[in-house]
């Protein structure tokens, strides 16, 4: 193909891929204007969903705010639980049907806007919990049809689930991140408000700017869509497309907004800082939201999963928990050196976005060089040191590789062929970088 070498057409995949940006409002002070947008869906009655650390904070006061003064009957429901499980899926399901809303509001970071769309398909097309969920841990069932209008107001920058068709849960029972992934679960529509990043703190800034690296490097670097199988059905083709070239320039441009901004969002904080890494969230979103992520999210499920007493400064979490942005940086590096012969240019390509000198650099370098910049930037924003700054050593690695090694709808999207053994070898690399 003539517009990159990466997307060559192979004997068998695929010809054609999707562009379904999502809708969006991004700006400062957006979240005010959040009662005339959800009068322009329909809505009167509506849920309210946050959790009950950001339920505190004066963000959600203006959005509530804002819906009453557009006429809105706001019920709150701030008893979302940070990491959901099928659990608080079905209690705020429960608090869904109950109410008849005709509209959802959600409030907060990637665990609310995730409960809200789930609570809004369960309400509005009832099902077992596991009907709808991924295949092989649930039915995958298709949803039968569109859910209630939902506007998503996020306020952190890393998930982009205001974006994303897809929400992520723990099964307690068979001790698995799973989810849901349908193009209905999409928000209506995504308020983005960079003055909502103004109460993050340092750690938090940092945690989020690197899952959004991670999102758009994966993005960049995944398997190619014309190497996917062609569907037999266009109405099959995936959500998650492999690389395209729509996504690689939301992607790149994501990676390059990190690479400018994230030490200093991190260490020495400004307004346009933080607009500059909310809108980089929600390039890389609309990024893999048509890509797909690969191994760092693959193998962070296990990372965040076998925790066992790493408590993180910055959280208002009073227990043990790799939170998510770190359980994938602390896999990069280690994946980059890894998959850097597979796509050069593109790891390239990402080292200079992320502000590495590549002047002269050799193209068999590019995964190095890429990897030696993010655990630069790592060490710069205090970031854990690897795996073994999360508390993992040798004698993890085997139930890592075991739990990784499940996520296969992920490390089928890596440029590389996974098998256990290459997963073991990139955690036992991640232990360290400095
Ligand atoms: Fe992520």
């Amino acid at each position: 193909m003539a517009l990159d070498s990466y997307f060559t057409p192979t004997k068998g995949g695929d010809t054609a891929f999707t562009v379904n940006p999502p809708k969006i409002k991004f700006g400062r002070g957006v979240i005010n204007e959040v009662g005339s947008d959800a009068k322009a869906l329909g809505m009167s009655r509506v849920a309210l969903f946050t959790d009950p650390d950001v339920g505190k904070l004066a963000f959600v006061d203006k959005a509530r705010e804002s819906l009453e003064a557009a006429g809105m009957d706001v019920a709150v429901y701030d008893a979302v639980e940070v990491e959901p499980t099928d659990r608080s899926f079905k209690e705020s399901t429960r608090f869904a049907a109950e109410g008849d809303f005709d509209g959802y509001i959600s409030v907060g970071g990637g665990s609310v806007m995730d409960t809200c769309k789930a609570a809004n398909l369960y309400a509005t097309h009832p099902a077992d919990l596991l009907a709808y969920v991924n295949a092989p841990i649930g039915e995958a069932k298709p949803v039968p049809g569109p859910l209630k209008p939902h506007i998503a107001c996020p306020t952190t920058f890393g998930t982009a689930s205001e974006c994303t068709a897809m929400s992520i849960f723990d099964l307690l029972e068979m001790e698995v991140k799973t989810g849901l992934s349908n193009m209905h679960l999409r928000p209506s529509l995504g308020i983005i408000d960079p003055e909502s990043l103004e109460t993050l703190a340092p750690p938090v800034v940092a945690a989020n700017g690197f899952d959004v690296f991670s999102h758009a490097i994966e993005s960049l670097t995944a398997v190619p869509y014309t190497r996917r199988a062609a569907p037999e059905d266009p109405s099959q083709r995936p959500v998650y497309q492999g690389a395209n070239p729509m996504s690689d320039l939301n992607c790149l441009e994501a990676i390059r907004l990190v690479g400018r901004n994230l030490v200093d969002a991190v260490n020495n904080p400004t307004p346009d800082l933080y607009e500059a890494l909310a809108f980089s969230g929600m390039l890389a979103g609309i990024g893999f939201g048509n890509a797909g992520c690969h191994l760092p999210h693959a193998m962070s499920y296990a990372v965040a999963g076998l925790v066992r007493d790493y408590q993180p400064r910055g959280w208002p979490s009073n227990h043990p928990m790799v939170p998510h942005g770190i359980s994938v940086i602390v896999n990069a590096p280690a994946v980059f050196r890894r998959t850097g012969p597979a796509c050069p240019e593109r790891h390239l390509k990402a080292a200079a976005a992320m502000g590495a000198d590549i002047t002269g650099a050799d193209p068999d370098t590019a995964g190095d060089l890429l990897a030696d910049r993010v655990a630069e930037m790592m060490q710069a924003t205090g970031m854990p040191n690897g795996l073994g700054g999360v508390g993992y050593s040798e004698d993890d690695l085997d139930a890592l590789t075991d739990r990784a090694f499940a996520q296969q709808r992920l490390t089928n999207m890596a440029p590389i062929t996974v098998d256990k053994g290459v997963l073991r070898s990139l955690f036992e690399e991640g232990l360290r970088y400095w």
